[in-house]
């Protein structure tokens, strides 16, 4: 089954074509993305009207350069998946409206993806990939989540930030720093320069039992010491070390009581944060230490992406579940309430809890 997958959550416009096939031309055939950080670059943050109007703008050119690049014609697609939520709800109607028109004319099923479940099974298409059960770290712009993956499309989340993301983190830290936004890969390439222990910030939370993550504190620290220093670019690289090296700390600690936690010894990392060399390199040496398995998606498939969509949509599709004609978006939208893939055939008669959500 080639399913065509359409992202259009936030600021960036993906694309993709996913082959179910095994073997020969199964996989990834094509992908695209195009990012609008430039456009809101100098708001300092996504202006969300304007996301819309340059999803309008870029989705159709996209899906024919991607199509192009698959050496495909539009009617060899079999199925269309879109992301259908969480996400900002006028861009993600360009891309339900695209997806569903497009389904709809080519007379093909239409799903609406859970852009988490998306990003949670982006390492899945690497090769190798693991199986359930495992647990997963979702390290994106809005969400730090640590999921028990019971089986594809079965989760239980074990802990949640409870203030920023550790992407947003990064983001608001390197814009404290007078780093340009998006800020997060900046710091991280800053962090690379400076001296680890110069500057030593808490770990949040990780010294009392629990789960749940907090970065709001660790980042008044550093603007704390920031605005204390002598804010040469030495000490700038210095702070961002200090600050990567805790966030990845962080992340780590918890990841390893998660896995203790679900009796699992494979963990799968996505989301933008998954791009970060140091936290992959410290979750590796972790995994090697367990003799357990850490699995990350390549970097350009960590961010946001219309490949991840396309590959979630087509196990969906494949196991018979499809949303109905009308154009749904779900802006906010609980990955539990997903129903299991296993159990999923004869779901597209408009009673899945798939359907219900993107209804609602
Ligand atoms: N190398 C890196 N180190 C640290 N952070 C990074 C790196 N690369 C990307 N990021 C961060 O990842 C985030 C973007 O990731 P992603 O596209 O998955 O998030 P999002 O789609 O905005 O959020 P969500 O998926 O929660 O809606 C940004 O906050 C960015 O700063
Ligand atoms: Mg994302």
């Amino acid at each position: 089954m080639k399913v065509l997958g359409i992202e259009t959550s936030c600021d960036e416009t993906g694309v993709a074509v996913y082959d179910t096939a095994i073997g020969g031309a199964g996989g990834l055939r094509a992908h695209a993305v195009y990012s609008q950080i430039a456009l809101h670059a100098e708001y300092g943050g996504v202006v969300p009207e304007l996301a819309s109007r340059d999803h309008v703008r870029k989705l159709l050119p996209l899906v024919r350069q991607t199509l192009a690049e698959a050496g495909m014609d539009v009617r060899d697609i079999d199925g269309v998946a879109y992301t259908a939520g969480p996400g900002l709800v006028g861009a993600l109607l360009v891309g339900a409206g695209v997806a569903r028109s497009l389904a709809w004319a080519l007379e093909v099923p239409a799903i609406g993806v859970h852009h988490m479940e998306g990003h949670l099974l982006a390492p899945l298409m690497e090769d190798d990939p693991p199986e359930p059960p495992f647990v997963a770290l979702l390290v994106s712009g809005g969400h730090t989540q640590l999921v028990a993956v019971d089986a594809i499309g079965s989760y239980r989340l074990l802990g949640e930030t409870l203030d920023d993301a550790a992407g947003e983190a990064f983001d608001k830290t390197a814009k404290m720093m007078g780093l340009p936004y998006p800020g997060g890969p900046q710091l991280a390439a800053l962090a690379a320069q400076g001296t680890p222990g110069a500057f030593a910030f808490p770990r949040p939370m990780t010294n009392r039992p629990g789960l749940d993550f907090s970065f709001s504190g660790l980042k008044t620290q550093v603007l704390l010491a920031w605005q204390g220093s002598d804010r040469s670019e030495a000490t700038r690289a210095d702070i961002a070390r200090g600050f990567e090296d805790a966030v990845v700390d962080t992340l780590a600690i918890k990841c390893a009581r998660a896995l203790d936690a679900a009796g699992c010894d494979t963990l799968v990392v996505a989301g933008g944060v998954g791009a970060n060399r140091q936290l992959r390199a410290k979750l590796q040496a972790d995994a090697r230490r367990r003799a357990g398995r850490v699995c990350f998606p390549r970097p350009a498939l960590c961010t946001d992406n219309g490949a991840m969509i396309a590959f979630a949509g087509a196990l969906r599709l494949e196991a018979g579940q499809q949303a109905d004609a009308a154009v749904h978006v779900t802006p906010r939208w609980d990955m539990a309430s997903l129903p299991p893939l296993a159990t999923a055939a004869g779901f597209g008669n408009g009673d899945s809890g798939l359907e219900n959500a993107a209804t609602r």
